[in-house]
């Protein structure tokens, strides 16, 4: 993929809990070939920190990306390493912009892209982007996307929801993006907590259609959730 080719999506990272989401969300945009711009704020640094022990460092970022998505929501260290591997060892899939680097790419409507997902979007995170604060270059490229009418994806984690919080969802949906809260369904079946995050993970895919396997598909008929559970489970 040469640099003129590449549009990548951009992949916020902002400082809700939820950092195993994010990372479903770019295991399964890297297996479907497509390119992301990464960008992590400060306090998601915090946050996966605390969920998975992985610092993530400006300067060795690909080495704490490789750990971060080789972990399962488990906490298992490598239930994804040789897939992540192959992945990121391709120099043009993922490019890593610092949440202050307010000159990078997605800051300017000119660079292509084919629109955002922010996995998990703190309260914070919503309020900058419904008011347009542009504190830091995920809440620019945020905005960005949507005045220039792209595909925006809220996946906000927060629980209960405050009025001004719910105010700021509406005025985001109002702008054209999706929000997606992340509550997983459970009629796809769940067996471990991994299949709960990949359901909320297929969603976010599904938003901006790319293709995906994450999770079984309602099929039309009861019974489906619970099949499942018992065919791996017979307790
Ligand atoms: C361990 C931890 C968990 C947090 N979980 C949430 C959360 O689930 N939802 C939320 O809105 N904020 C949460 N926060 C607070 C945000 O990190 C804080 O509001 C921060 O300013 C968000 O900044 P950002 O949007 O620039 O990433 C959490 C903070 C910490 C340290």
């Amino acid at each position: 993929m040469s640099d003129t080719e590449r549009v990548p999506l951009v992949v916020g990272v902002s400082g809700a809990s939820g950092t195993p989401y994010a990372a479903a969300v770019l295991r399964g945009l890297l297996a479907a070939g497509a390119a992301v711009d990464l960008v992590v704020s400060r306090a998601s640094r915090l946050t996966l920190l605390d969920e998975t022990g992985v610092s993530f460092r400006d300067a060795h970022w690909r080495e704490d990306l490789r750990a971060w998505l080789s972990r399962g929501a488990d906490g298992a260290p490598d239930t994804f390493a040789s897939e992540v591997g192959e992945w990121l060892d391709d120099g043009h899939r993922v490019r890593y912009h610092p949440a202050g680097d307010l000159a990078a790419g997605p800051s300017s409507g000119s660079y292509r892209t084919r629109g955002m997902v922010i996995v998990p979007a703190s309260t914070a995170c919503v309020a900058g982007v419904a008011l347009g604060l542009s504190k830091d270059l995920l809440q620019r490229a945020a905005s960005v996307t949507l005045k220039e009418r792209r595909p925006l994806v809220v996946a906000v984690r927060e629980t209960p929801l405050s009025g001004p919080t719910l105010r700021q969802l509406v005025a985001l949906d109002e702008a054209g993006a999706v929000v997606l809260p992340v509550s997983p369904g459970f009629y796809a079946g769940a067996d471990h907590i991994q299949d709960l995050v990949d359901f909320v993970a297929g969603r976010v895919l599904d938003a901006v259609g790319i293709p995906h396997d994450l999770y079984r598909r309602w099929r039309g008929q009861l019974g489906g959730g619970a099949a499942r559970s018992q065919a791996t489970n017979p307790r």
